[in-house]
């Protein structure tokens, strides 16, 4: 059967870093506060004229360099991103200009918010699995800090920008778990919570781009038990033990919540892969990044088994089980 494997990652932070302190110079918030509860310590925070698809372009030649690829070699590029560069075009169609990937090939971006690389994963093996891709760039990149509202506290602390890349590529497997490429992924939605994480504007609303609205405690209710479903869902889908488990890399919003996650489905803390004391929350662009981080710091090896999570606005949420 026909598998989509990882065959490289790359990413990128903007230059820019604002530490906790800096944000308790802002806000009423204090580093302590920021720490305790959430893990993070700082984030990147791209500078002014610096877009969505600047970050998306320099994770992306750094995957396909690591792939040994060329970005003719790519026929789909597909962007998880809920701050693009504009309402459209899409910013997959201005990574594909920018990159040099020729004309012909598919270019689209994908919005489901923190669970967009998720979401992306799942449509990128669905066009390899039914033959329509044979190379997909599939790029998770947020200026997410452009959506913040700098004077709201339980907000503005949390998120950072960031990018993420890898490259999904045709395989033959056999169809065991011992095949390399995407296993299996569930993406799901519940639209009935969209006002528990949202932004107060858009488009066909109000006209304007608007600002992150969450209230972070039901959230947090709904990550956890979202997040163990679908994590579970894949693991018995696959025929997969927590312990068969090599590395988990999931979104990076809250480490309390990830450290929840693992204890309950029997992960050891070890084998949680985590980027949130450096990056703050990214978004979609969040597990990429981790991803290429446990690649390049050697945490994750060809052949190891990886589960990968998320949850966010929608709410959207949903887990991947691969073989890199
Ligand atoms: O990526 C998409 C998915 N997003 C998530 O998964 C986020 C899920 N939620 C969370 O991570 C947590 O709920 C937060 C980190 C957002 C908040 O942590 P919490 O432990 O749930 O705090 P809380 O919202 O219940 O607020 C506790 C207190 C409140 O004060 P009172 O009412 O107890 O006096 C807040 O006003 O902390 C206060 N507070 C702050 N204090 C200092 C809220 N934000 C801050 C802040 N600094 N930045």
């Amino acid at each position: 059967m026909r598998r989509s494997v990882i065959t490289g990652t790359g990413s990128h932070l903007p230059e820019k870093v604002m530490t906790n302190d800096d944000l308790a110079k802002i806000v009423d918030t204090s580093d302590e506060w920021i720490r305790t509860r959430t893990g993070i310590r700082r984030r990147h925070v791209a500078a002014e004229g610096e877009t969505t698809s600047d970050l998306a372009t320099r994770a992306a030649e750094r995957a396909l360099s690591a792939a040994g690829r060329t970005p003719a070699d790519i026929d789909t590029v597909l962007v998880a991103t809920t701050t693009p560069d504009y309402t459209f075009p899409a910013t997959a169609c201005v990574v594909q200009d920018k990159l040099g990937v020729p004309a012909g090939a598919m270019a689209f971006d994908l919005q489901a918010v923190c669970s967009g690389f998720i979401y992306g994963l799942s449509v990128a093996d669905s066009l390899i699995r039914a033959g329509q891709a044979e190379r997909v760039l599939l790029i998770g990149a947020e200026t997410l800090t452009r959506l913040l509202d700098w004077t709201d506290r339980s907000t503005c602390v949390l998120f950072g920008d960031g990018a993420g890349a890898v490259v999904l590529e045709a395989a033959e497997g056999t169809g065991a778990v011992s095949d390399r490429g995407v296993l299996h992924t569930v993406a799901r939605a519940e639209g009935r919570h969209r006002e528990l994480l949202f932004t107060d504007g858009g488009p066909s609303t109000t006209g304007t781009v608007g600002k992150l609205r969450m209230q972070g405690r039901e959230v947090f209710r709904h990550a956890v038990n979202r997040i163990a479903e679908a994590m579970r869902e894949v693991m018995d889908a696959a025929g997969v033990a927590a312990e068969d488990i090599d590395l988990f890399v999931p979104h990076q919003a809250n480490v309390r919540i990830l450290e929840a996650t693992a204890k309950k489905l029997g992960i050891a803390p070890e084998k949680v892969m985590l980027t949130i004391e450096e990056q703050g929350n990214t978004s979609a662009a969040s597990i990429p990044l981790a991803l290429d981080a446990a690649v390049r710091r050697g945490r994750a090896r060809q052949g190891d088994l990886l589960l990968l999570e998320a949850m966010g606005g929608g709410f959207t949420w949903g887990a991947s089980l691969l073989r890199l």
